[in-house]
């Protein structure tokens, strides 16, 4: 239907969780799928955009036509990310990237000892947030997957990290969020306008947020 709106469009696309080791064979991550930014990479692909797709660990078959790189942790994230952040006209970030990770990673399997461990983290770059402070020509959108207060957050994530548009889910929804088919979100603009999606595809969300972003695009063309 939408033809090939995105010819020429360089597209750099983050998807699935992160994995931050502790140790050789234990590590920190979170239940994103993929599916979301998965569903984006092959829509934007259909569109005639020429996509990467930097993918964390997931169980997903790479869309056809899409350079897919994968990474395991935020730093190798991050790494890709800013490294390819020049040549993109539009980044989309659905990772669903760890806030923290261990201070140390153990070099040995680490031993139960006592009833009681506290493991020590720091935070990991906010790869969206560096992206948004480097912005110049780039169209840039987030995500935003919250169980409370998803507008409020939703807004400060928008103005914080510099985005032109932020996709807000409600993942304590049933049809919306990680693991599913399906998502239910709204999308947020700089001016402030809110438009809210029924509950949908993943592809079909993709599509509505590809329509949303395409105009925007072409008018820093
Ligand atoms: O702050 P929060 O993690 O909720 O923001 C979500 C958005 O920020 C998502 O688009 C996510 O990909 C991005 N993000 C990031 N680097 C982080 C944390 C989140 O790029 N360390």
């Amino acid at each position: 239907l939408t033809g090939k709106d995105l010819a020429g469009c360089r597209i750099l696309v983050s998807a699935g969780p992160t994995r931050e080791e502790i140790d050789p064979v234990r590590y920190l991550s979170n239940r994103s799928s993929g599916r979301m930014g998965f569903a984006i990479a092959a829509a934007a692909r259909r569109r005639g955009a020429i996509v990467t797709l930097v993918a964390g660990p997931v169980q997903l078959m790479p869309p056809a036509g899409v350079e897919v790189v994968s990474v395991v942790s935020a730093r190798q994230m991050h790494e890709v990310m800013l490294g390819r952040f020049a040549a993109a006209d539009v980044v989309i970030k659905a990772a669903a990237v760890a806030d923290y990770r261990p201070m140390i990673r153990q070099q040995q399997k680490m031993k139960k000892k006592s009833e009681e461990f506290i493991l020590d983290l720091e935070k990991t770059p906010d790869i969206l947030a560096e992206l948004g402070q480097r912005k110049a020509h780039q169209i840039l959108v987030g995500f935003a997957a919250e169980t409370e207060d998803l507008l409020e957050h939703a807004r400060k994530k928008l103005v914080s990290k510099n985005l032109d548009m932020i996709v807000a889910n409600d993942v304590s929804i049933p049809g919306a969020g990680f693991d599913v088919d399906t998502n239910i979100v709204r999308f947020i603009y700089r001016n402030g306008e809110m438009e809210n999606l029924e509950l949908m595809s993943k592809t079909d969300v993709a599509n509505h947020l590809l329509d949303r972003i395409c105009p925007l695009w072409k008018k820093t063309c």
